[in-house]
């Protein structure tokens, strides 16, 4: 009851039009086909304004050391669609407390808002839940981040609070809403491949 979980190598999620895998090099070459976009980068909070001088950030060597992933509770999947990267989703895993927590993003500006978000977060809830065997997975995101929100509700999340004026952007203090699923309320999805 009290074991920690056991935590596998990071597995390759196949969806139906997308692949969740592992970092190759070719995907920093993709990401820096597509330019720093501000709204996106502000959804995963404000603290890469103070790192962004124009130049630092958006780099080979910045995009290739944060491919590494030192925890073994950490795990980052590249999203590949038509043969190319174009995101990111992640689990930070609490072995001891048996959650997880959940982050995505779609760099390819182009493809966001056709149902991709929904399908990666569905591979991955359906591996932290059925495979790892989770009990919870959390997400924090920005209160007026309406499509993410929206994503991650049609997924099964639910809103658990708010965090109010919790961080700092040029325009002023924003607020951060929590969001949960528990195994209990996951409905199980088609079988998973990986
Ligand atoms: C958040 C993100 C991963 C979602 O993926 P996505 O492929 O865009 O999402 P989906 O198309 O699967 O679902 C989006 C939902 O928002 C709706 N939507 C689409 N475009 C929208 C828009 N411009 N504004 C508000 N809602 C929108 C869709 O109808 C859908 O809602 P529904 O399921 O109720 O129909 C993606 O938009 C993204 O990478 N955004 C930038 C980074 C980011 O904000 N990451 C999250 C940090 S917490």
């Amino acid at each position: 009851m009290l074991d920690r979980l056991t935590l596998p190598p990071l597995p390759t999620l196949q969806g139906e039009h997308v692949i969740l895998r592992g970092p190759r090099g070719s995907d920093v070459d993709d990401r820096l086909r597509h330019p720093i976009d501000p709204e996106e980068e502000d959804g995963y909070g404000s603290s890469w304004r103070r790192e962004w001088d124009g130049r630092r950030y958006h780099t080979r060597e910045h995009l290739t050391a944060s491919q590494r992933s030192p925890d073994p509770g950490a795990y980052t999947w590249a999203v590949e669609y038509a043969g190319r990267c174009i995101g990111r989703a992640g689990l930070g895993v609490d072995a001891d407390q048996h959650c997880a927590t959940y982050t995505v993003g779609l760099f390819a500006a182009d493809l966001r808002g056709q149902g991709l978000g929904r399908e990666v977060t569905r591979l991955v809830l359906a591996w932290a839940f059925d495979v790892l065997g989770v009990h919870r997975v959390q997400l924090e995101v920005l209160a007026s981040n309406t499509r993410a929100i929206r994503c991650y509700l049609a997924c099964g999340f639910r809103q658990e609070g708010v965090r109010r004026e919790a961080q700092l952007y040029p325009d002023g203090w924003k607020d951060f809403i929590v969001m949960g699923l528990l195994h209990s309320e996951h409905e199980p999805q088609a079988e998973i491949a990986g």
